[in-house]
């Protein structure tokens, strides 16, 4: 979409007021990395373009290098000319980087939290007020208790009169005893409402619309269940490899990636009960009911549930890559699997029986995330003699990416004089109908933040319950290292992830 469409008034918003945000300094710790300077940045350009963010904002970054105040701000410039959703206006751009300031040093270092006092006053001192502290974690996962214990030892946790809060970046643990031990870490200095842990699937327009669809339309929500559902598709497949993500990606695999946090957050928006009210506790409590529901796999079943394979060299956005063994920085023989995928059973009174499959993986023929809910068939089919060769069951399919939507499929007759039928789709687009591109998932969460409302971030007992369900089958295949099967890169990944549906169900096409 060009700027000008974007900057012309769109009637199908207007009227949406913003929440107010209080005053606030940002403190981003791996402010130099590359989720800072991909995600981070261009999405705080994007609320100051459009006056989301407080009239004071105030902005530090922390980071590792010795660099002056003036050589960040020009990084930050940079990174937001690159990848900032929106052209970036020069008055906006320097509006917001007038106020940015860098503090240089490792995070075990007291004497950088000093430093980073200092400024957090200058700010108030020069603003007038007491400004809101918020402490973004976005460094590699083993500096999070470094940080945290360093705020809390420093007494940078509390301040009086204004709220102190932390952003914790994924992964949040990589098995469920490291996640309790973060979580009584975290929770030894910060209390729980202070602490947002980031999903940034939370944050995504489709994601939360999920909740619209199911709860605002009496249309589904009778058929939501076991009589009428016959199974439910989760995939998020991408085209893209690894990248320079090896020393991260090489250690977690997809299931830890990718499925423990964000499919199974996609799993309990299909599958939760409607909360009493959209409050955090109230929907949190929700999705960890859903989770209580899933049987924590053991270890004789692992195999009949559960699948994992690496890319091998292949064609993917029309040239040649490598096979995820030759990717740079890919431990020798690694056994890391670059393709999950799971059957989950919600075992309560609207669920039981009902498989949930759960797939991921990088490599894959192209890049879409959705959700598929397959109905049963029809009892009895009448004109079957006419050739209804196309009667397939409805299916309803929430796309997250790419082309925002939802469509529903289903069975019309094709015009003529025999009764022949075939699937159809009735389509609501995003763009279509809200004539905007949705904001970047991390703009509504870092301004969720900034107002201390924790609804699309991860409780400390939502997370431990998704690491329940991953935690035997991280295990299992850490028992049994590989070698792993193999699928092409590009392809629709491998043939075993047949094994673990029923005999009666086929994966989507990718
Ligand atoms: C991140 C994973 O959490 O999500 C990445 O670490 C993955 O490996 C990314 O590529 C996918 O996010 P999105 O928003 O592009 O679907």
């Amino acid at each position: 979409m060009s700027t000008v469409e974007q900057e012309l008034p769109n009637p199908l918003v207007e009227g949406l007021e913003r929440l107010p945000v209080d005053p606030t300094t940002l403190v981003i710790f791996g402010a130099t990395g590359d989720l800072a300077r991909r995600k981070l940045l261009p999405a705080l350009y994007n609320l100051a373009h459009e006056g989301a963010l407080p009239e004071h904002f105030r902005l530090i970054g922390v980071a590792r290098r010795e660099k002056a105040h003036e050589d960040y701000r020009a990084e930050c410039e940079q990174a937001i000319h690159q990848f900032s959703r929106r052209a970036v206006d020069a008055d906006v751009l320097k509006g917001l980087l007038e106020h940015v300031k860098y503090v240089p040093g490792t995070f075990d270092d007291e004497h950088v939290y000093d430093e980073l006092r200092k400024v957090l006053e200058q700010f108030e001192k020069h603003a007038g007020e007491r400004l809101n502290r918020l402490f973004y974690l976005s460094t590699a996962p083993t500096f999070f208790p470094v940080i945290v214990q360093a705020l809390g030892r420093m007494g940078l946790a509390e301040h009086e009169g204004s709220a102190v809060r932390v952003i914790i970046e994924k992964p949040f643990g990589t098995s469920l005893a490291q996640a309790k031990e973060l979580n009584r870490c975290v929770l030894a200095v910060f209390s729980e409402p202070q602490v947002f842990r980031i999903d940034h699937y939370l944050g995504k327009e489709t994601v939360q619309n999920m909740m619209a669809f199911r709860f605002a339309n009496g249309m589904f929500e009778p058929l939501w269940n076991r009589n009428y559902i016959d199974q439910v598709q989760i995939t998020a497949a991408e085209d893209i490899g690894i990248g320079s993500r090896a020393g991260y990606y090489d250690q977690a695999g997809a299931l830890r990636d990718l499925i423990q946090n964000h499919m199974l957050q996609l799993l309990c928006h299909v599958a939760m009960e409607p909360p009493v009210r959209f409050s955090a506790e109230e929907v949190r409590n929700e999705k960890v009911k859903v989770l209580c529901a899933i049987a924590k796999p053991i270890a004789q079943e692992i195999d009949r549930i559960a699948v994992r394979a690496q890319y091998s060299s292949g064609h993917s956005g029309g040239e040649d890559v490598a096979g995820y063994l030759h990717e740079e920085g890919v431990r020798e023989n690694s056994s890391t699997e670059t393709f999950a995928a799971l059957r989950l059973e919600v075992d309560n009174w609207r669920w039981a029986g009902v498989p949930f499959y759960l797939r991921a993986g990088k490599r894959l023929a192209r890049k879409v995330t959705e959700i598929a809910v397959t109905l049963k068939p029809v009892p009895h089919l009448a004109f079957s003699q006419d050739g209804s060769l196309g009667v397939r069951p409805n299916q309803l399919i929430l796309t997250l990416q790419p082309n925002e939507g939802v469509t529903l499929q289903l069975g019309a007759k094709i015009p003529g004089t025999r009764m022949v039928i075939r699937p159809v789709n009735m389509e609501f687009l995003y763009g279509t109908s809200f004539l905007s591109q949705s904001p970047e998932a991390y703009e509504r969460l870092i301004t969720d933040a900034m107002r201390g409302d924790p609804t699309l971030f991860t409780r400390n007992d939502e997370v431990e319950a998704q690491w329940r369900i991953c935690d035997p089958i991280v295990k299992a295949w850490e028992q049994t290292p590989g070698p792993l099967e193999q699928y092409e890169a590009g392809s629709q990944g491998p043939r075993q992830a047949q094994r673990i549906l029923r005999a009666d169900h086929h994966w989507r096409a990718i």
